[in-house]
Formats: C-alpha cells, structure tokens, sequence
C-alpha cells in the first residue's frame, strides 16, 4: 500500500485518479477547495474500498502561507509519503490584453507556486523512493503549438515543467523521482473554458488510468523527464 497525496481531487481528472488508487488499495490524501465534491469522492472511494484510509482536506492552494500547516496535517495522519500527484489547476482564458494582474498572480500560485512550495514542504516527510508527479500541460513544452487565451496559464505550466527537470538534478544523489506529464486536451470543466466547441478523444477516466500506472512504475524509468501525454491538438 503506498500513501498518495493528490491535489485538486474534486472534479475532473483528479476524481478519476483517486478512484484508481483506491481500487488498488493505496491510502489517499485528498485536497481541494469544494469540500461537498470531496465528500461525494470519499463516499465512493469508501464503496469501492471500505478499509482503505482515505482523508479529505478542503485546502485553497491559493493560500500558500497555510502550507506549513498542510503539511503537518498529512505528518499527522500519514506519517510518510510515497507518492504526490500536483493535479489541482486552473485556467483563465482571457486575450492578453484583458488578462488583470490578479488572473496572472492566481494562475501562477495555483499551478506553479503551490506545487512548489508544497513539495519543498513535504521532501521530509516522503519515503525514500518517493514519486512526485508534476501535471502539466503541452501548452507549456517550449515549441509546443500555442493558442490565443491562454498566455496567464501556458506559461505557469512552462514553469512547472522546468520546476521537474530542475528537482530530478538537484536530487539526483537521492531516490527521488521527479516527473512532469503533459497532458493534451481531456475533455473536462478546465477544457471547456479553454475550447468551448472541442471535443476530446480522452476522458477523464482513460488519461488517469495513464496516470495512474505512471504513478506507480515510471518512477523506476525516468527522473526528471516531461512527458507528452496527447494523441491529439485541439
Ligand atoms: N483537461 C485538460 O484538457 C488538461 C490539459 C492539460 C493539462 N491539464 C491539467 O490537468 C490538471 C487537472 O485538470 P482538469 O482538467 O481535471 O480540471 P478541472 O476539472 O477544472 O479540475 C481542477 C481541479 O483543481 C482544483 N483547484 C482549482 N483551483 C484550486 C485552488 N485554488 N485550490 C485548490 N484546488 C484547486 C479544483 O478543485 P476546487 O475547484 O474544488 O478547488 C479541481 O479539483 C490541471 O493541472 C490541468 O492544468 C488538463
């Protein structure tokens, strides 16, 4: 049984991935601000495996002066991590000139300053072959096809993959592994505020059965790579 933290776990690909692990008897904590959806999670999570530990924590990964206190939460009733999953994101679609420095101050908090800050935070308390998964986006691989909209969010993901290639380095004397996914279009809520008409080949539940046996294996493969995960472009 591994002990897995996965944020934004309230909808979309999150969810999904959850149920994966839960199906596989690995101990969940799950965060998210939408406590009602985490509830709905932890419900179905407990149908599928009724002794599985699984914690919920309403978190907003925009307060990261709590994340010490995040931390301490999953110290207490972890004890250890082997695997993180930095799912929770978001998406302001906004031409460039509309884009608020409060869109750009939140997209970079949410997908790239968190996901630091708790992984900076939690490197004690992860076991010693610990899996940190980094999701991002192929919006944010330098050369990658660009679309309008989407100049607050693409870059975050730009930085969070580079954030993967720069831990595996820095860590390399240790067992660590440091990966980045990502991910092509899903059809989820975020896909839709990005392309409204698109439909995607992947659903939620396919692409986190991907992630899932990445999660797992590919820790024993790569270190510090950034992983296309896309059949199609929008
Ligand atoms: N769908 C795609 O096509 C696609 C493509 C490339 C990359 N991705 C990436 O895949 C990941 C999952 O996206 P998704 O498509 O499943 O999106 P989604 O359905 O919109 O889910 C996003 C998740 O992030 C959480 N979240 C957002 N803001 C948060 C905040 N301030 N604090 C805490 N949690 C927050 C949401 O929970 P609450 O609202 O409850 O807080 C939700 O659980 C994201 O990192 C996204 O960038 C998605």
């Amino acid at each position: 049984m591994k002990k897995v933290l996965i944020t934004g776990a309230s909808k979309g690909i999150g969810f999904e991935l959850a149920k994966f692990f839960a199906k596989k008897n690995h101990a969940l904590y799950l965060i998210a601000r939408d406590e009602k959806k985490l509830k709905k999670l932890k419900k179905e999570i407990k149908e599928i495996n009724p002794k599985l530990p699984c914690y919920i924590l309403s978190f907003d990964l925009l307060e990261i002066n709590k994340i010490k206190n995040l931390i301490l939460n999953i110290k207490n009733r972890f004890g250890t991590v082997d695997i993180v999953v930095h799912n929770g994101g978001t998406l302001v679609n906004k031409s460039f000139v509309k884009i608020k420095k409060e869109d750009l101050i939140n997209s970079f908090t949410i997908n790239y300053f968190a996901p630091y800050l708790i992984t900076q935070k939690i490197m004690p308390i992860l076991t010693k072959k610990a899996h940190v998964i980094f999701i991002g986006s192929v919006g944010g691989i330098n050369g990658s096809v660009k679309f309008p909209g989407l100049s607050s969010y693409s870059p975050s993901k730009g930085a969070l993959i580079t954030l993967a290639e720069c831990l595996a380095e820095e860590f390399k004397m240790t067992n660590f592994r440091f990966n980045c996914l990502a991910l092509g279009a899903v059809q989820t809520e975020m896909l839709k505020k990005a392309f409204p008409k698109y439909k995607a080949p992947l659903s939620p539940k396919s692409i986190s059965s991907f992630i899932f046996d990445f999660a797992i294996k590919g820790g024993e493969f790569f270190n510090g790579k950034v992983l296309p995960v896309s059949s199609t472009t929008p």
